[in-house]
């Protein structure tokens, strides 16, 4: 049998990384948060004193990066979030990343988090979810995990930054935030995180 790709996408705070997390667990399989990826490449640009938006610092810091990198404590709060949603539409960034995601599922299989999971990592991966959930809903749950973490904000600042960065997830040209033809969408708005791995984990095994 192959190595079962289960790839779960989705906007910003859709309850995506607990998802994916806890099926991997079920499943046996290595779990990869794609995000930090890109998290830790705009916090070199941002180190380098460089632009995130700018295309050149962009792809040398995704050039540049270090497993190391992933293992940050700075890589979350408005200033990673801002520089990783504008490192990640630059091509050139993208390209650099493909290969390490395609690499950590081929052998052993994986449960991948992100934005082009099924569209562009692994457009043939056996289980594709799209987990999403109201604006509203979304942010007050990024607002309440912002508060846990001590990191209080304006729950209408959250609200405003999250729009923002899941419009320039959505309208970029490369690899843009859309569930894949033939992803299931999950909308969590009213569902709380078991019964949302109780649905996809249900997905998991009718698809195999
Ligand atoms: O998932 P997370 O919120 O940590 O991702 C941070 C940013 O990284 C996203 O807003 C998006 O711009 C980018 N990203 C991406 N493709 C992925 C994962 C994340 O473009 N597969």
């Amino acid at each position: 049998t192959v190595a079962l790709i289960v790839a779960v996408d989705g906007p910003a705070a859709a309850g995506k990384g607990t998802l994916a997390r806890r099926l991997a667990a079920e499943l046996g399989l290595p779990y990869l948060d794609t995000g930090l990826l890109y998290r830790a490449t705009g916090r070199r640009v941002l180190d380098a004193g460089a632009d995130p938006f700018d295309p050149a610092a962009a792809e040398a810091a995704a050039r540049a990066l270090d497993p190391a990198d992933m293992q940050r404590d700075d890589l979350r709060g408005a200033e990673a979030d801002r520089a990783a949603s504008g490192v990640a539409a630059v091509p050139g960034v993208r390209a650099a990343l493909l290969d390490f995601q395609r690499d950590f599922g081929r052998r052993r299989g994986a449960v991948l988090d992100g934005r082009d999971i099924g569209t562009v990592v692994f457009p043939d991966a056996g289980v594709k979810l799209f987990v999403t959930a109201s604006p509203e809903a979304r942010a007050h749950r990024r607002w309440l995990e912002l508060r846990a973490k001590g990191m209080a904000r304006a729950e209408a600042d959250v609200a405003a930054e999250m729009a923002e960065r899941d419009e320039r997830d959505a309208i970029r040209a490369a690899a843009p935030l859309r569930p894949a033809a033939d992803a299931h969408v999950l909308d969590t708005t009213a569902l709380d995180a078991d019964a949302v791995f109780a649905l996809a984990l249900e997905l998991v095994r009718s698809a195999r």
